[in-house]
This record gives C-alpha cells, structure tokens and sequence, in this order.
C-alpha cells in the first residue's frame, strides 16, 4: 500500500540522528581482491563490473536479458499539443509478436519549436499515463492498477475520473518550454507492483522459473523489470528522430527513483540519471538504519528485490554493498539526488552521504563531487558534477525539483 502523508512515518523505526548506529562502510575503491583503484581504466575494467555484480547477487537481481520480439506502433499523435508547444505521441512497444500480448506504452512529448533532436527526460509514473495530464485524447491505462477510491480504480480498473490527478507531479507546458522531451511510461505496463508470482507483465515473457520458491536467489525483482522496461524505451527514443538518444535522463520518485538509478547503473547509455526521494533500496545508506529498514521493505514489498537481499534483514552490516556504490556506478555521469524535509522515510542525510561517498570515484574522472558530507540548507542546491538539493515539504515530486533538474542538464545535456 501507498503510505499516505498522514503515516509518512510509520511506528517503531529510527528519526532520530542520535540513535543512527556505527557503521562502516565497504570500501567502494578496493577490490574483491584487496587491491586499491587507483585509475579511472581500473574502476571501470576492474572494479566497476564487481560492485555490478554485488548489486546483482545481493540486492536488486539481474536484469532479465533484452527482448528481442519488440515491436512499436504509433498510438495517437498531435501536432498541436500543450498549447501548441508540442508534440505528443504515444507508442506502443509491444513485448512479443502478440497484439493482445503484454506491452508497454511510451507517452513521449517533444518541442514543436526544436530545430534538432532534443534531449528528454524519461521516467516511469505511478498511476497510467492519462494520469500526468488532463488531456482528454491520452488513452486510459488497461493494466493493472491499484484499487483507489479518490481516482477511481475500480476492480483494478483505471476510469476517466484519474485524468490528470498526477498533472502537480509532470509540468510538462514548463519542460518542452525549456526545451527538452518528456518521455514517461506507466510502470503497471511492465510489471504491476503486486506480490504476485511474477506471472505478468514483462515477466509473463522473461521467466522460464516462475514462482517465487523455485526463483534462483538473485533472480531480478520488480525493480529489474521496471529497468529493463526503462532500457527497451532508450532503444525507442534512440530511434526517434526528435529525441537524441545520446541526452537522455533517466528520472524517478520514490520506489520509481530506486528503479531510475538502478536502470542508470545497468544501462550505461542513460546521459544522466536523477533519484527524487529513493530512500531505502535507493540513494539510502542501508547501514544507517534511519526511517525504513531493508527488513521493512523486503516485507512490505517482497517483490522488489532479489531474495537473496533478505538475508540482510536486520543484517545491514553484513552487506558487501551500501548504497554509495550504487551511486558510483553512474560515474563519471551527472547523478542527481533530490531528498524532502519532512520525507524522514526516505532518510534524506543517509540520501545526501551516499552520494557524498561516491565521490572518490567520481574524483578518478577528474570529476567533482558533492564538498563535503554537511548537509545544505534546504532549497539550497549544489550543482558540482553530481547535484543534490533538499527542498522543503513532504515525499512529492514539484516544480522546484524539475527547476533544479532541468538547471542540473542545461549544464550537463546541452
Ligand atoms: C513506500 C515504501 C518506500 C517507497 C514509497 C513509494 O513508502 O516504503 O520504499 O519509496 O512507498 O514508492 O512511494
């Protein structure tokens, strides 16, 4: 279930910056073998594919392989969208030669006013893509949804009264005026986040052992098909001639920004890669144990992670990873992580230092990372190499996070 603003902070865990407990952390410079990276060469020969490889086995799950019976069709176009400053398509990617089989569709909107391929930003939403804006011409999502009362979910049905319920959250009129696409996909399409067997979706063609019991241990959870989902939308946008697939920023919120920075390590294409309030399983560092807990959310969310990330159930110190590797793996890319105040599930300082650790990979690229391991003040960003901001209010997503992303690529994208 969604937390609700009213339960943002359930019972029984920590928020308290006293009581974080003592932790070191795996050294992200050293080797399996012991040896210290020195190179940008080694990091990304070496070590690199080592903490892929940790991540794989011990948290997230492999990403299922590329589909290879992709096929896309244009649903609807308007020339004439968003006032008349855009375009807006939506595409159908088909996951197997199958019609009625599963698929996903992309609602892609550029800029009527671009003289060349743009760069866009592509995330995931959570409630269909008819949800981000209220015009009336995009198609209401057929996948599964969650039952939901105030949008009118029936019977796991979405209905007409969830137009654009999300639109607070997708300022699009604002992200084709400055320039760039916006790609955005519902993420029921790929796989619906539901505790169930892994039957549907993407998965409905990727699994040969369904079934949680018969699982290998780091057979990829929900959030590895939501990337490889992420993944098959780049090849899409890569082929689109009004999208240049080389500027392509992989966004996300909450378990969709877990998602957007897993895709980004997984998927060396992604230009960029922004995390707004991934919290635990995120930018997080697991080992501080502060607001939700991986005990907490391998029950909550059984389906998210790989099994094997359960042995690590009040067993943080255990892990051969904390998630500042997780953020390394994007080096030498711009990574932007956005936190909230009053997001303490989220653990927004545990968000900022993971990022902060990251930074002596980023130093091997002759990057800068963040200062230092202070946090800022709140609507303060800091945009070096890599960007973090905490602004104030509650786990959302706003228009001053898109400001500070859409600041963050004109540096980095254009
Ligand atoms: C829950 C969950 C978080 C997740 C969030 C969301 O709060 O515990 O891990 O990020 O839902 O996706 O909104």
């Amino acid at each position: 279930a969604m937390i609700s603003p009213a339960s943002a902070q359930p019972e029984g865990y920590n928020y308290d910056e006293s009581k974080v407990p003592d932790y070191e952390l795996p050294e992200v410079l050293k080797t399996e073998a012991g040896k210290t990276v020195e190179t940008a060469e080694q990091w990304t020969n070496q070590r690199r594919p080592e903490v892929l490889r940790l991540f794989e086995q011990h948290v997230f799950g492999r990403v299922p392989e590329k589909l290879t019976t992709i096929r896309t069709r244009v649903r609807s176009r308007n020339d004439d969208a968003v006032g008349g400053k855009a375009i807006r398509r939506e595409i159908t990617v088909f996951f197997t030669a199958d019609d009625d089989g599963p698929s996903m569709d992309i609602l892609l909107y550029t800029p009527k006013s671009a003289t060349k391929a743009v760069p866009c930003f592509l995330g995931y939403n959570f409630h269909g893509n008819h949800s981000i804006d209220p015009d009336p011409a995009i198609h209401i999502t057929e996948s599964w949804v969650r039952n939901d009362k105030d949008r009118g979910n029936i019977d796991h049905k979405a209905t007409e009264a969830s137009r654009g319920k999300s639109s607070s959250r997708w300022p699009v009129e604002m992200i084709v005026s400055r320039g760039y696409g916006l790609a955005t996909i519902y993420y029921g399409d790929v796989d619906p986040d539901t505790d169930d067997g892994f039957k549907n979706g993407i998965h409905a063609v990727t699994e040969a052992d369904r079934g949680d019991a018969e699982r290998a241990g780091d057979a990829g959870g929900s959030i590895s098909a939501w990337s490889l989902g992420l993944s098959h939308a780049l090849d899409v946008l890569t082929q689109d001639s009004l999208v240049d697939g080389d500027r392509v920023a992989v966004f996300g919120h909450s378990r969709l920004g877990k998602t957007s920075l897993w895709a980004g390590a997984t998927d060396p294409r992604f230009a960029m890669v922004i995390s707004n309030d991934s919290g635990c399983g995120g930018a997080a560092l697991a080992r501080r144990r502060f607001g939700e807990t991986v005990k907490r959310i391998n029950t909550s969310f059984p389906h998210w992670f790989c099994k094997n990330h359960r042995q690590y159930n009040d067993n943080e110190d255990a892990m051969p990873v904390d998630h500042h590797m997780l953020m390394a793996l994007m080096a030498p890319r711009p990574v932007y992580v956005a936190s909230a105040q009053e997001d303490t599930w989220a653990d927004p300082r545990g968000e900022m230092l993971s990022l902060y650790h990251a930074g002596p990979v980023y130093a091997l690229f002759g990057r800068k990372g963040l200062p230092t391991a202070e946090m800022p003040d709140v609507n303060k960003p800091i945009h070096t190499d890599v960007g973090y901001h905490i602004r104030t209010g509650k786990h959302d997503v706003t228009d001053f996070d898109w400001t500070q992303y859409m600041n963050f690529a004109d540096q980095h994208l254009k």
